[in-house]
């Protein structure tokens, strides 16, 4: 029992992160690189994709209330991560935090569960991210063969001139008012994801190239991503300025009552917190960039906070004019936004939004690939996982085999794996995640009260205890089926490998005893 309590000393940490040298990652991001890597990972398809079926199916026009609520409990985890960010500037983020105050077992199972966060996420997007392409591909009258744009079985439409899943395909015409028949349109079975697969691949040759590449490249595409973003906030809510009448109907009620199956109400506000949850995780990647940071003690922080807040803002914002904009009812689509901004009567709007969603959630995948290959990275240091995870390029000077093989990983899953309800298994992986980070913070001030922290969680133990109870009612919120069980299932076998490979190789436990922590 105690080989599993074993922590992984200070001292040891404080060593690595000062580590130096052709065989480390490399020291060039600023406090601004670490702001936009968070805010590359943090909007993409949560806003692009899930606020409009949160809307629809759980909230409402309540929706906006919806992110409030998930953006608290994120407040809350922020904080915390800021605090170990600050104090264990090393690549591996909550993995590393665990490892440092609840032991090398609990450390792992927090790797492990970052898999759930960065690799399945990574999938997640891609497989909306392909969506978005077709359908910016079909305004353009390129036709890509459907059955390569779609994972197996996925029964395909051909309706409005783009290939749609059927299961999205509306009732009604919107032109003409009459019914749509499914039946009479020509359609197809998706076999294989090539898109997805394709658009993964690209960004893993990036990652291997450098770090100061990919980050660069997120900067880039930030900046197209917030000004498509913005845009949509001005023109639509200047659209809503000139009709208020519009607004005040689709706004009203502003909390519906409860369908009697858990949905609307306040309930339903929760359980939209729940799926959009998915929208704001990806700040706490920046966390695991720590390695790369030129001074991280403080500007880790700032890239975690910063990003948050100012996501935060935007999604309130975009939802709350969304619903405007949309009758909630009608925002149960694959591009909800790009349906919003149509309703302005601006023709290039749908494909601006289109383009800019195209864009955004290629730097969330980014930035969820760069995230897995670190934790992996830091595992294989401590000896859990093998060595060849931990071998830096040397030119490139990134952990390009981790980064090769969790990218091939990754290509796989969107292409052939039916993902629909993945966000949710991505969703409550990140949260057990935030729940150890904030019991981790809390533990480390009882523990090592004189510890130097540079940036210090207000309120302990209160905000930890406020982030640890609003995480798991969150999670609550899940299904047990498939959510929560495949969770279980995915668990379990990391204890296989850790009892079948990790805990014979770790470093920690081959420490001499005075060097071990307690
Ligand atoms: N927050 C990221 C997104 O919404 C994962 O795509």
């Amino acid at each position: 029992m105690s080989r599993l309590l074993r922590i992984k000393p200070m001292s040891l940490l404080s060593k690595e992160a000062g580590e130096q040298g052709e065989h480390t990652l490399k020291r060039s991001l600023g406090a601004l690189n670490l702001v936009t890597l968070g805010i590359g990972a943090i909007i993409g398809a949560g806003i692009f994709v899930l606020t409009g079926q949160a809307a629809a199916l759980h909230a409402g026009p309540a929706v906006s209330l919806s992110f409030v609520l998930a953006g608290i409990v994120c407040a809350f985890a922020g904080l915390c991560y800021a605090e170990f960010a600050s104090i264990i500037p090393i690549a591996g983020s909550a993995y590393t935090y665990g490892y440092a105050t609840l032991g090398e077992f609990v450390a792992w199972i927090i790797g492990w569960d970052l898999v759930l966060e960065y690799a399945f996420g990574a999938a997640t997007v891609a497989s909306g991210w392909s969506g978005y392409f077709n359908g910016l591909l079909a305004q353009l009258h390129i036709y890509i063969p459907p059955q390569l744009t779609a994972t197996p079985g996925t029964a395909l439409v051909f309706y409005q001139n783009q290939w749609m899943a059927r299961a999205s395909l509306p009732s009604v015409d919107s032109l003409t008012g009459m019914p749509v028949v499914a039946s009479a349109l020509p359609h197809a079975t998706g076999v294989f994801n090539l898109v997805a697969m394709l658009a993964i691949l690209a960004i893993t040759t990036i990652l291997v190239i450098g770090i100061k590449e990919s980050a660069n490249f997120n900067s880039v595409i930030v900046l197209v991503k917030l000004t498509i973003v913005g845009i949509f906030i001005v023109l639509g809510g200047y659209f809503l300025f000139l009709h208020p009448s519009l607004a005040m109907h689709n706004w009203h009620p502003f909390i519906p009552p409860p369908d009697g199956h858990g949905n609307f109400g306040l309930n339903g506000i929760a359980l939209g917190a729940a799926s959009v949850f998915f929208a704001y995780i990806g700040f706490d990647a920046v966390s695991t960039a720590a390695q790369e940071a030129k001074n991280p003690q403080r500007d880790m922080p700032i890239g975690i906070l910063g990003s948050l807040a100012v996501c935060t803002v935007l999604y309130i914002l975009v939802s709350t004019i969304l619903t405007g904009l949309k009758n909630y009812k009608e925002l149960n689509v694959e591009a909800p936004v790009a349906l919003g901004i149509k309703v302005t009567g601006i023709g290039w709007g749908e494909m601006l939004v289109s383009i800019g969603a195209v864009f955004g959630l290629a730097t969330v995948m980014l930035v969820m690939l760069l995230g897995q290959s670190r934790v992996f990275f830091s595992m294989s240091k401590d000896g859990l996982l093998p060595k060849w995870a931990s071998a830096i390029h040397p030119k490139f000077r990134t952990p390009w085999i981790s980064t090769i093989a969790v990218g091939l990983v990754v290509a796989v899953m969107p292409a052939l794996l039916p993902i629909n309800r993945l966000a949710e298994l991505v969703n409550i992986g990140t949260l057990l995640a935030f729940t150890i980070v904030c019991a981790g913070v809390w533990i480390l001030r009882v523990r090592h009260p004189d510890l130097h922290r540079p940036f210090k969680t207000p309120l302990v133990p209160l905000v930890p205890i406020l982030g640890i109870v609003t995480a798991v009612y969150l999670m609550t919120k899940l299904p047990l089926f498939p959510t929560w069980t495949a969770m279980i299932v995915w668990m379990l076998a990391g204890f296989v490998i850790y009892f079948g490979y990790s805990i014979k190789h770790s470093k920690v436990q081959k420490l001499p005893v005075d060097a071990r922590g307690h």
